[in-house]
C-alpha cells in the first residue's frame, strides 16, 4: 500500500497519449457518452493522425463499457486509429469502417464483457483510461456518470491513466454501488433482492502503482436531446401501455407493478412518457442500463420511484438539474457495473419487464436488432439480449415499415437473429400488438401478420405461409429471403406495391 501522501504524476493529455504504443489494447471508461474519457482519446486521435502522416502505423484495440461519446469511437475512427473494437458502438464513422472490413468488431452481450476481460478472453489490457472525480492515494477511484466496465478495466489493465473531470459532481459517488463478480468457481448468489439494494462500495479500486498519470479535464458529457416522438412512436407507445394496463388488470402483473427496463431511442422515450401519463399504472421502479432524460422527468413527477442503472445519459440541462438537486436524486438512483445492471440472474429474480427496439421480426418471433439485411451492423446487441432472454415479460417494438414503406419489418425469416422465438413474447408495431405467449408456430405467425404487419404486406406474408411445406415451423427455404433479395435488387421488398399505400 502506498503512502497516503503519494502524489500521482499530472500529465497533459498529449503526454498521456504518447505513452500508449501502436497495437495496444486500451480500455476506456464510458457507457454511452456518460462518463466517457474525453481528453486522452482526443489526444490519441491527434497523435494517430501525425503518425499516419509520417507513414507510421498506429491503430489500437479498443474496449469501452458500451457505446461511447464522440471522443472515443468517432474521433478515433476518424483518425483511423481503431483496429479492433468490442462490445458495442453507435458511431457513424466506426460503423462504416467495420462494415467495410477495415475494423474488426466483436458484438457482445454487455453483461458478458467484464467476465471476458477479467478472464483474459481478449488478451491482456495494456492501458485503462478512466474518467473520475477523484483518485485517492490508496487507489480508490470515484467514477463519474457511468460505471460500465470501469472497475474491471482498472483491475485488469497493466497501466492506468485517470482523467479527473472537474465538471462532474463529486457527489456522483453517492449513487455508485460498485462490486465485481468473481470469476468462476468463486461465485456466490448476488444479494440484490430489490431494485434499490446496495451491495458494494462507492468507488472502484486500482493498484496505485499502475497509475502512470492523471490528466485534468473540465467537460460535461455530450448527450444529444431527443426529437419529439412522431405519430408512429406514439401509436407504438399507446399499444405497449394498453398491454401493461391490461396485464395489471388481469393480475399477470402484480398491483405494485414490476421493475421496467427500457432500451434507448425515440420509441422507448415515447413509451416511458406514456407510462408517466397513465393514471392506471402505479408509480414504478426501473432495473435498466441507461437512465435518459425522460426518466429524470418521471422521477421529479413522482412516477418513477427509483432506478438501478449503469449510466446517467442525460443532456447537459438535465444533468445540471441532477447535480443541483443531489439530495433528491441520490436516494432514488443506484449506478452499478454492467455485469450487475444487466445480470441475467438478477433480471430474472426481480421479474423485470423489458422493452426494446429491433430492426425486424420474422413471422415466428425471431428478431434482428443488429444487422441490416443480415450483413451490415447497425449498433450491436448491447444489453437487449441480457434483458429479452431473462425478462418476466419481454416486449420488442418496431415501426411496421421502414424507408417510407419500402421495407416491411415483419418478414418471413430474419437474415440475422439476436433474440429467438424462445425468448420473444410480445411484439408491437404501430399497427397493433401480438401477444405470442402460449401459441404454437402457425398461430404465432398468423397473429404477428394480422396484428403487427402493415396491411399492405399482409397478403404476401399469409400467402408465403400457405405455400410453405408443412413442418413444426413452416418455411420455404427457396423463398424465405425473397423480400430481402427484392430489396437489394429493386430497392423495395415488394416492388409491385403502390408506394401511395404508405402515405400518411
Ligand atoms: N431493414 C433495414 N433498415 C431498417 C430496418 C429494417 N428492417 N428497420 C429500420 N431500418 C433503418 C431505418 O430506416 C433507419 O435508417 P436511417 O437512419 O437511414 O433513416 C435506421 O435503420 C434506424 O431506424 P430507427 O427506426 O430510427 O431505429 P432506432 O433509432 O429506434 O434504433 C435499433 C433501432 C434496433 C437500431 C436500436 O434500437 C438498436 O441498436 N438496438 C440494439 C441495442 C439495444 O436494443 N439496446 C438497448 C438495450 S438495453
Amino acid at each position: 500500500m502506498m503512502s497516503p501522501h503519494r502524489k500521482y504524476p499530472v500529465l497533459t493529455a498529449e503526454e498521456a497519449a504518447a505513452l500508449i504504443p501502436n497495437e495496444a489494447t486500451v480500455a476506456f471508461s464510458g457507457f454511452t457518452p456518460a462518463g466517457t474519457a474525453k481528453a486522452v482519446p482526443k489526444a490519441i486521435a491527434a497523435r494517430a493522425r501525425e503518425m499516419h502522416e509520417r507513414g507510421e502505423a498506429y491503430r489500437l484495440r479498443v474496449l469501452a463499457g458500451a457505446s461511447t461519446g464522440e471522443p472515443v469511437d468517432e474521433a478515433l475512427a476518424e483518425a483511423d486509429a481503431i483496429a479492433w473494437r468490442a462490445p458495442y458502438q453507435s458511431s457513424n464513422t466506426l460503423r462504416r469502417q467495420l462494415n467495410s472490413g477495415q475494423v474488426e468488431f466483436v458484438d457482445l452481450h454487455l453483461s458478458h464483457l467484464q467476465q471476458a476481460v477479467a478472464e483474459g478472453f481478449f488478451g491482456k489490457v495494456d492501458f485503462a483510461v478512466v474518467e473520475a472525480t477523484e483518485i485517492a492515494a490508496d487507489g480508490r477511484v470515484f467514477l463519474t456518470t457511468s460505471i460500465g466496465a470501469s472497475p474491471t478495466f482498472l483491475a485488469s489493465a497493466e497501466k492506468v491513466i485517470i482523467e479527473i473531470n472537474r465538471a462532474q459532481s463529486p457527489r456522483l459517488r453517492e449513487m455508485a454501488d460498485i462490486s465485481t463478480v468473481p470469476i468462476p468457481p468463486h461465485r456466490s448468489p448476488i444479494p440484490i433482492y430489490d431494485v434499490m439494494d446496495r451491495i458494494g462500495w462507492p468507488y472502484a479500486a486500482v493498484n496505485p502503482d499502475k497509475v502512470v498519470g492523471i490528466v485534468e479535464t473540465d467537460e460535461l458529457d455530450e448527450v444529444a436531446p431527443f426529437s419529439e416522438p412522431d405519430s408512429t412512436s406514439l401509436k407504438i407507445a399507446a399499444n405497449v401501455l394498453q398491454f401493461l394496463e391490461d396485464g395489471l388488470k388481469a393480475g399477470e402483473i402484480p398491483p405494485e407493478f414490476l421493475p421496467l427496463q427500457a432500451g434507448v431511442g425515440n420509441v422507448s422515450n415515447a413509451v416511458m412518457s406514456g407510462l408517466g401519463a397513465s393514471d392506471k399504472i402505479p408509480p414504478f421502479t426501473m432495473y435498466t442500463e441507461v437512465l435518459q432524460d425522460t426518466l429524470v422527468d418521471l422521477m421529479i413527477e413522482g412516477h418513477l420511484l427509483g432506478a438501478s442503472t449503469s449510466s446517467l445519459t442525460l443532456t447537459p440541462k438535465l444533468m445540471k438539474r441532477v447535480f443541483d438537486e443531489m439530495d433528491f436524486f441520490i436516494p432514488r438512483i443506484v449506478m452499478r457495473p454492467q455485469e450487475l445492471s444487466n445480470n441475467p440472474g438478477v433480471i430474472r429474480r426481480l421479474g423485470v419487464i423489458s422493452i426494446n427496439t429491433v430492426l425486424e421480426v420474422d413471422i415466428y418471433g425471431h428478431a434482428n436488432s443488429t444487422h441490416v439485411g443480415g450483413t451490415k451492423l447497425m449498433n450491436g446487441i448491447g444489453g437487449s439480449g441480457d434483458f429479452c432472454r431473462n425478462a418476466y415479460l419481454s416486449i420488442l417494438m418496431c415501426p411496421s415499415t421502414a424507408r417510407g414503406g419500402a421495407i416491411s419489418t415483419i418478414v418471413p425469416m430474419c437474415p440475422h437473429v439476436d433474440h429467438n422465438e424462445h425468448s420473444v413474447q410480445i411484439v408491437v408495431t404501430e399497427q397493433g400488438l401480438a401477444d405470442l405467449r402460449g401459441l404454437g408456430p402457425e398461430r404465432r405467425a398468423r397473429r404477428l401478420i394480422n396484428h403487427c404487419a402493415h396491411p399492405a404486406y399482409r397478403d404476401y406474408l399469409h400467402a408465403y405461409l400457405d405455400a410453405s411445406p408443412r413442418g413444426h415451423i413452416r418455411h420455404d427455404l427457396a423463398r424465405c429471403f425473397e423480400m430481402h433479395l427484392n430489396l437489394a435488387e429493386h430497392g423495395r421488398m415488394l416492388p409491385e406495391l403502390d408506394p401511395s399505400r404508405f402515405v400518411g
